[in-house]
């Protein structure tokens, strides 16, 4: 019996030795230590043996057990990290690969002129105004000083809604409600973004809705040279240091004396081009001192205080700031046109 076992012993190793993967050795050791295996088999017989052999063949069966077994568990080991090494090979990632880049948005040129202009009058201590798009005649044309029959409201054909009713055609109306908001106190120093709209017909410098920003300030022994100051800073803050703005005498219901200031062209620095036609100069917004039957209309002693005024056109100022010769590509959404302000 001895020899059998150490024939199985033998057998078995050798088997095991040549054993080709996972499965066939799960197969061997059913094959020599399973219920039904050889080594069970060969046990069978122990109960024929004398009490003294019993002991002998029951090491020697341990034995071979434990060998077996041993070698059984080596190789369970060495195919089990094999599986790992192959999984982390194939399941590697390379964490120096460029990765596949996200398409970020960015703010749109409007908002971001918008934005400066909001950003360097709050540096002059003003604060932002609103008003509504839908406003009455009223505020829109009345308080500002343009009557019902006044020819100046010819150059601003309206959308109206009743009679009384209509789109704002200008930022001015809120001039009004803000002055009436503060019952009388100054100093008041305000600007108002916001979109306002026109009957006009869409062509590279006509929008029927398009954008203004609104200033106002109104307090004791307010000048123009105040003005003056104040819209050289701004231009200077927007359009850099060596710019250099004009006064042009005009008219404006709302204001009196009234005035259109032209900024030193951007593109040849004043001395002449196309952009702005020979001139070397652009105009950029209307302004003025507030006509007194506005201040009256805003709740003011017109004896009491003065103040200045003007309104400028958003989309003006970013086509003149960045060189832009039709304004419709800020309404068309094409990205080829809107993601290079991403970068500035
Ligand atoms: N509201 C005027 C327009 O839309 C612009 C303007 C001119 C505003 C002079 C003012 C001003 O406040 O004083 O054309």
């Amino acid at each position: 019996m001895k020899e059998r076992l150490e024939a199985l012993r033998a057998e078995a190793l050798q088997e095991l030795q040549g054993v080709a993967g996972p499965q066939e050795l799960g197969e061997l050791r059913v094959k020599y230590l399973g219920k039904k295996g050889a080594l069970t088999e060969i046990l069978r017989g122990m109960g024929a043996l004398s009490a003294e052999e019993r002991p002998v063949i029951g090491e020697v069966a341990n034995s071979v057990r434990g060998a077996i077994e041993a070698v059984i568990e080596e190789k369970t080991a060495e195919y089990r990290r094999a599986e790992t090494e192959e999984r982390l090979r194939s399941e590697t990632i390379d964490v120096t690969l460029p990765g596949s880049g996200l398409p970020t948005g960015a703010v749109h040129p409007l908002n971001k002129v918008a934005q400066e202009i909001e950003d360097i009058f709050i540096g002059m201590g003003y604060t932002i105004a609103e008003g509504p798009e839908v406003e009455t005649d009223y505020y829109n044309f009345e308080a500002l000083n343009l009557p019902k029959n006044h020819p100046a409201r010819d150059m601003q054909d309206s959308f109206y809604i009743t009679d009384e009713i209509l789109m704002r055609t200008q930022t001015s109306p809120v001039q009004i409600r803000a002055m009436k908001a503060m019952n009388g106190q100054s100093p008041l120093k305000i600007i108002c973004p916001g979109k306002v709209y026109r009957r006009d017909d869409d062509d590279a410098t006509h929008s029927f809705q398009f954008n203004q920003v609104e200033g106002l300030v109104i307090g004791k022994g307010i000048r123009m040279s105040d003005l003056k100051g104040t819209l050289l800073q701004f231009v200077q803050e927007m359009f850099g240091k060596q710019a250099r703005i004009r006064l042009r005498p005009s008219f404006f219901p709302f204001t009196e004396p009234s005035a259109e200031v032209d900024v030193t062209c951007a593109q040849c620095g004043g001395s002449g081009c196309r952009m702005c036609k020979g001139t070397g100069w652009l105009e950029i917004l209307g302004c003025g001192m507030v006509h007194p039957k506005v201040l009256e209309a805003g709740g003011y002693d017109p004896e009491e205080v003065t103040g200045f005024a003007f309104g400028m056109g958003i989309e003006r100022i970013a086509l003149l700031k960045y060189g832009i010769d039709d304004i419709r590509h800020f309404y068309t959404n094409d990205l080829r046109f809107l993601s290079q302000f991403a970068r500035m």
